[in-house]
């Protein structure tokens, strides 16, 4: 089909976009060059049930995810949107060209988030921004943030935090590194994208304060504080309207209410009717297909879709693209330097890492020189999860690697035999494997290898400490399961089991390490090990930092942004989560008709409300196994002199931190804040506020200043359609994690309120 090949012909011009014509721009533009420019030029090579429209001279990023369309006669140049969130995500090698195109993968969201640093992240994200500047990229997409509701969302590992507060700070620092290099972010999946079942069709019903509170406060702190250039709405629906097609998310809350003014893109393929996603505000349908074209077009002729509106949107693409390095012709290199980064991402790494147990096993003592390494992901390091989260990384270091680059001598006597069966598990799992991967899914990891006692029995005379690495796979398109994935197989148990009996038969540790994106099962076997260390998944350097943390080159100082349940169904949303349904990339869909009537798969009901994570378990005193900001570290804190005071409309706290052990360290300081009794019901406490201190020496401290603003302390009270803040005590408690309060202070406030512009249904 010619779309803009007729109007082109008659339209010869001078014209050309410049950061001051915009409005001129959009005045000469045909009504199909305007639809072209909203829908992007199509994907090559996925499935879709109509054709797309392709531009062939969108290529300069291979393996971008998406490009805006080229209009040569007004000077507009395609731009490139890249995948995140772990780092750039393109093709790493081009046909007929020598050079390749790695770009570094640094560690996942949740292990960012894990350091609860902003500087770091920071840091991280200027590093990656600098690897989009400088391979041709344009936008990164990402951060995604999307609420951890459930263990069991398989991008969980992606996504920040069970909180909000976390979520928003973690985000911001992010988008302001990657945008310091004068490339643009895009904060995903807005909104309620909390599973991956059905992920395109999925119909979230929220009741309006959990959505106020809990799934857009994140987006609302990340976007206020670090304005990133655009914003992704989600695939789902909220409240049966796609999100992509909500005027009340992407005008009235976004826009009107937080004063967004980048441009709002949908998710690939996302929503069904393009003429209502532009009117409802959502100007860019990425990576475009021919009905949005067709109905963008129609409408407008047929005057059901504004004009006007068409315009907003494509003003708003221009503004994005004017201030885009394509646009400013940047003469991007092709190589950044991948060496530095890669020292970034294994130092950050390290400071994610929570270490969860540690009865003197940790870090290696002098009389650690051997050490024995039990657990197939010691050989097949797990960087990062799947699909587009995954980066084309050169390399990744396994944990085997990284422990002899610190020096130590390995046992890889059992190499030979893991390699075996590495072979042996992906032929019996290769046609589900196949189908996997063809589908964007995860694919399955080997079963864990069974070692017999008398092989233990000898590596235990021979070496010096045991280490048992448990990995865990999971990606986009797919949510976890709890057999063999949340909980532990029963060879994976055994196999902790049997190498701990083994070692300390010998009066030596053993050690569990564990290699994975998301919350497993911990309470029933981790009194058995010495120490357990949650790796997470650091990223291509993550074997060098793990060592490191072993070694105790690093101290982790790294703590939990969610809460590890001593059961999974100890969690309220297990209720309504789609837990063994089919998967949603295997069932992909674009026409918006598919909704039937299956619970948990067609539509998902947020029954639990507010009472995710922390809030439910703190409030109800509910065992975990590990609470909401917990983690250990090779030195102790000791926190003194912890003082309050108002400074206008904030609240002040300051406490000092002593590092009171026998090695450096850095403590991360929490604010939580229990509020009076109001309208609504409130969880026993809130996290407000976080920071983390710089090194400590031994013996050094240093004082802390966590603030919080009146308004951060509001609920949203739907009754009045408003954040009120009720008058009455409220504490303040300073802790090192939800459940180690270390002070509690005492303010009285005053009542205030704030309306919010508009009623949010979702229409
Ligand atoms: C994912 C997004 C991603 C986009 C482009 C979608 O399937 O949900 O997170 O940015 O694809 O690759």
């Amino acid at each position: 089909m010619a779309i803009i090949g007729a109007a082109m012909a008659s339209c010869t011009s001078n014209l050309k976009l410049n950061e001051n014509n915009i409005d001129a721009i959009v005045e000469a533009m045909t009504l199909e060059e305007k639809a072209q420019l909203i829908i992007g030029v199509g994907m090559p090579g996925i499935p879709v049930d109509q054709p797309v429209i392709g531009a062939s001279d969108a290529g300069k990023v291979p393996g971008a995810a998406g490009f805006t369309a080229t209009i040569e006669r007004l000077g507009i140049p395609a731009i490139a949107l890249c995948d995140g969130p772990a780092g750039l995500r393109i093709s790493p090698t081009r046909e007929g060209d020598s050079q390749t195109y790695y770009c570094t993968h640094f560690p996942i969201g949740t292990l960012l988030a894990s350091t609860w640093d902003t500087e770091l992240v920071k840091k991280v994200g200027t590093a990656m921004g600098n690897e989009v500047l400088e391979y041709g990229g344009d936008v990164l997409l990402a951060p995604a943030v999307n609420i951890h509701r459930n263990p069991l969302c398989g991008r969980n590992f992606e996504y920040y935090s069970e909180d909000p507060v976390v979520t928003g700070k973690i985000a911001a620092a992010y988008i302001e590194g990657i945008q310091s290099n004068g490339v643009g972010t895009s904060i995903k999946h807005f909104a309620f994208n909390s599973q991956e079942t059905n992920r395109m069709n999925n119909n979230a019903l929220i009741d309006v304060r959990t959505m106020r509170e809990i799934y857009l406060k994140g987006f609302e702190i990340a976007i206020k504080e670090a304005q990133p250039w655009t914003v992704m709405s989600s695939y789902n629906y909220i409240n049966g309207t796609y999100t992509s097609e909500s005027k009340d998310l992407l005008t009235g809350v976004l826009r009107d209410e937080w004063g967004f003014k980048g441009t709002v893109m949908t998710d690939w393929f996302g929503g069904a009717n393009g003429a209502d996603q532009v009117a409802a505000g959502n100007d860019m349908l990425q990576p475009g297909r021919q009905t949005q074209y067709n109905d963008i077009v129609k409408a407008v002729n047929e005057g059901t879709l504004s004009i006007d509106d068409v315009n907003t949107s494509v003003k708003r693409i221009l503004t994005l693209i004017v201030k885009s390095p394509t646009f400013k012709a940047y003469q991007y290199s092709n190589k950044p330097d991948l060496k530095a980064h890669a020292q970034i991402t294994r130092q950050s790494a390290t400071e994610g890492m929570v270490l969860l147990e540690n009865k003197g096993a940790l870090p290696f003592g002098a009389n650690v020189k051997n050490v024995a390494v039990f657990g197939n992901t010691a050989y097949s390091w797990i960087a990062g999860g799947t699909g587009s989260g995954d980066v084309n990384r050169a390399y990744t270091v396994n944990l085997i690697d990284g422990l002899k680059g610190a020096g130590y001598s390995v046992n890889d006597g059992l190499k030979e035999s893991y390699l075996a069966w590495f072979e042996k598990e992906e032929q019996a799992n290769a046609e589900i494997n196949n189908e996997r991967r063809q589908s964007f899914l995860p694919s399955l990891l080997p079963r864990e290898m069974k070692i017999e006692n008398s092989v233990l029995a000898k590596e235990a005379q021979a070496q010096d400490i045991a280490l048992i690495v448990i990995g865990r796979l999971s990606g986009e398109g797919s949510d976890r399961n709890l057999a063999g994935d949340f909980e532990l197989s029963k060879d994976e148990t055994e196999l902790i089991k049997n190498v701990t009996t083994a070692f300390h038969a010998r009066g030596k540790k053993a050690v569990v390490v564990l290699n994975i994106g998301g919350v497993i099962e911990t309470a029933s076997w981790k009194n058995i090990p010495d120490a357990v260390l949650c790796a997470w998944q650091g990223g291509q350097e993550g074997g060098n930092s793990v060592a490191d943390v072993l070694s105790g080159k690093a101290n982790p100082s790294g703590k939990l942004t969610m809460t590890w349940p001593v059961k999974y169904y100890d969690h309220p949303s297990s209720k309504n989560f789609p837990l063994g349904k089919k998967a949603a990339m295997l069932n992909m869909k674009f026409d918006g008709q598919t909704r039937s009537d299956e619970k948990d798969v067609d539509y998902t009901q947020y029954e639990e409300g507010i009472w995710v994570g922390y809030r439910w378990f703190n409030t109800k005193n509910t065992k975990v196994s590990y609470p909401f900001g917990y983690g250990l570290s090779y030195t102790s804190f000791e926190y003194s002199n912890a003082a309050i005071k108002s400074e206008g409309n904030a609240i002040i706290v300051t406490v000092d931190v002593k590092n009171t052990g026998k090695v450096a360290g850095k403590e991360v300081v929490q604010l939580y804040v229990s509020a009076p009794k109001g309208a609504v019901e409130k969880p026993s406490s809130e996290l407000k506020a976080f920071a983390k201190t710089e090194t400590l020496e031994p013996g050094a401290s240093t004082s802390v200043t966590l603030k919080v603003n009146a308004s951060d302390l509001t609920s949203f009270v739907p009754a009045e359609n408003a954040w009120v803040l009720d008058e009455g005590e409220y504490i303040f408690c300073v802790g090192a994690s939800s459940r180690d309060i270390k002070a509690k202070l005492n303010a009285k406030l005053g009542s205030w309120k704030k309306q919010a512009s508009m009623a949010f249904t979702a229409r």
